[in-house]
Formats: C-alpha cells, structure tokens, sequence
C-alpha cells in the first residue's frame, strides 16, 4: 500500500495486554506488547485493578516503543484507534482515556472499536483483504464465536456462541486441574504432544435435539467437569494422573466441536473462508485439525500467526485503518468503554 495510506495508531487494553500497535494502511509497522500476566498467576486469573494499574503504568513506554518500531513520530498519525468493548471495564477505561487524550492532543480523528471484530481484522495485515464475506471462529479467554462477516467495518453477524465457559475459559480451568500454570492453555497445548487421545470425553450440543437447538452455539462446562470427575477419580485410587493423556483428550474434544462446527457455518452459509482468532487459535491441534477439515470441505482457511492471535494492539490499529480507508464516521469524544460491547456492535 502507498506511502499516502492512513498511518493509524491502535490501542488495547480489554484484559491484561497493553497492546500498541501501527499500521500504515494494510501494512503492519509496530506491535508492541507490556504483558502483565505474571502478576495475575499466582491468583489462577487476571485480577482487574492489577490489569488497570499495570495498563497505566505501561501505556506512553509502550506508544514510545511503537513509534520507535514504526520510525514514526505522534505528529505522522492520521488516527487512533482504541478497543472500547468488551472486555474488563477499568482496563478498558485506560485504554480509552489515552486514546482521547492523544487524538484530541493530535487533532486526529478517533475510533473506538470492538475487540473481537479486531480479532478479525487483524488477519488483513498478515494475509491481505478479507474476503466478504468471511466466517470466522474467534476463540479466547473470554468469548467462542461463530461470526459471519460481510464486512468488518460495520456488519458483524452472530451465529452462535458459548453458552457456559469460553474455550480459552475451559482450558485453562482444566490447565489447573492438571497443576499447570495460569494461562493453561499453551501449557495443555505442549503437553498434549507427547499424550494420546485415549480418553473419550464428552463433545456437547454436537448430537440429537441439542445439535438441533443450538447448531453454532458451544458449551465446555460439562467437558471440564467430566475431566475434572476422571482426574479425582484416578487420584482416589492411588495411581499416577496421565497428564499428557488426559491434556490430549481433552484437547480433542475442544478442537473436534470447534471444527466440526465451523465447517458446518461454512457449508450452511455457502461460504468459502474460515478465519480463526483468539487466543485459542494458537493451539497447534487446532491450527491442524482445522487445516485438514477445511481442505477436505474445500474452504480456505486464514489464520494470523500465533503473536496476532492472542490480544494485541496491531488488531485494533488494522480495524481502525480499514475505518480510514472506508471512510466510515469517527467516534465521538465522548466515547465510553463498554465492558459488555455487544459482538455485533462493530464501533461505538
Ligand atoms: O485472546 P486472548 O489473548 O485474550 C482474551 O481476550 O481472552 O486469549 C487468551 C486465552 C487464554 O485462555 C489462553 O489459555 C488461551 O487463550 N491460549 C491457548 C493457547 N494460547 C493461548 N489455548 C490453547 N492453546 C494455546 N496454544
Ligand atoms: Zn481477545
């Protein structure tokens, strides 16, 4: 993209991530993280006045190290995008009160936009436009979405989701379970590779009248319970838990409805592209089961690399320029984080 392409800063802070990145219209220049995941493990999940002290402390040595990384000074900007929902609100808050500090400073347009459409758009910088329309599969910590997308800027259509625990959710419950560090699910993910699938547990709302009911909506509760039952169990009786076994297992079950599902979208909707982000959407078992059924239903498959797929600011600052580029209208100023953003709510 040319060098007259909008250069747009992006903010985000919906949970423990102070992420700050810059894309030069489709083209991404910075994506600079302050994680403060460490703080929140020995509690077993993020603590949110932990997550909004930690975005305060780290936001302008972060926006400085995103304009070093870009070689761009704050006066190149063309706009400042910034996650207003959903997500925890004090982090939120952070997050959107600088983003209108800077653009009000800058006399730049502001964006306040959604974190899960960010999800998706950030898949534009590293495998180009999206196709419209597109389906994606977002999986974190704190959402399962199956969405339907015909355009990321404004029309963001949901086709089911969790009605329990949130994929990420499950695994890092089960994570725990095991005696795995918080977040869990990479370290189910590492784990899962030297284990076999040996144990059959549960895939729910995927047969009969519930698959009937609740065609794209997921549920993980009764999998991490059954998980949960089996583990006490094998501790009750004096022999060894099979940790790599049972991460395997469970694993499986995760990535079998996830997939399962959002090829049926596909099918059902006519559409040829699945997106897959998230955090979830680093697991290997997923990145290679969806490969497989993808190719086998005949359905091109996007997913960013692992480091655009959990929470970032590069995301947001990808919707914000395409916001740019589609001339669609700033945000106020008057903007306010929402906590419970709805899904199909693209920008507030
Ligand atoms: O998108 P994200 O960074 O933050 C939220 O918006 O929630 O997702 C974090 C979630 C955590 O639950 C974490 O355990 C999970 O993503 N996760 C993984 C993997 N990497 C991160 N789950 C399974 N396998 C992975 N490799
Ligand atoms: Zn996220």
């Amino acid at each position: 993209m040319s060098s007259d392409a909008p250069l747009v800063l992006g903010i985000e802070t919906s949970c423990d991530e102070t992420g700050v990145g810059i894309v030069r219209g489709e083209t991404l220049l910075a994506d600079e993280i302050a994680s403060s995941v460490d703080e929140h493990a020995r509690f077993g999940g993020v603590v949110p006045e932990v997550a909004s002290r930690a975005h305060l402390e780290a936001m302008v040595p972060t926006i400085e190290r995103a304009c070093r990384t870009a070689g761009v000074g704050l006066r190149d900007l063309d706009a400042v995008a910034v996650t207003s929902g959903p997500g925890l609100a004090g982090a939120l808050m952070v997050g959107v009160a600088s983003a209108k500090a800077l653009a009000l400073s800058l006399g730049v347009p502001l964006y306040g936009v959604n974190h899960l459409a960010s999800h998706v758009a950030v898949d534009i910088v590293e495998h180009g436009p999206l196709p419209e329309p597109t389906l994606a599969l977002l999986v974190s910590g704190g959402h399962s979405s199956l969405l339907l997308v015909p355009d990321v800027t404004h029309d963001v259509r949901s086709l089911g989701s969790t009605i329990d625990d949130a994929a990420g959710e499950a695994f890092d419950k089960v994570a725990r379970v095991l005696g795995m560090p918080f977040p869990g699910g990479p370290h189910i993910d590492r784990a899962a590779r030297s284990g076999e699938v040996a144990l059959d547990f549960p895939r729910g709302l995927t047969t009969g009248r519930d698959m009937q009911r609740y065609r794209f909506d997921f549920s993980f509760s009764g999998l991490k319970t059954a998980v949960s039952r089996w583990v006490a169990a094998r501790e009750a009786s004096g022999e060894p838990v099979p940790v790599a076994d049972v991460a395997a297992s469970f694993q499986e079950a995760v990535v079998d409805v996830l997939t399962r599902k959002a090829v049926l979208a596909c099918r059902e909707h006519g559409v040829g592209h699945l997106q897959i982000g998230g955090g979830v959407a680093a697991n290997s078992r997923l990145r290679a089961m969806a490969a497989e059924r993808c190719a086998a239903a005949g359905v091109e498959l996007r997913v960013p690399r692992p480091g655009l797929c959990t929470d970032n600011g590069a995301m947001v600052a990808a919707l914000g320029a395409q916001m740019v580029l589609r001339g669609r209208t700033a945000s106020d100023l008057s903007l306010p984080a929402d906590s419970s953003l709805p899904v199909t709510v693209v920008q507030s």
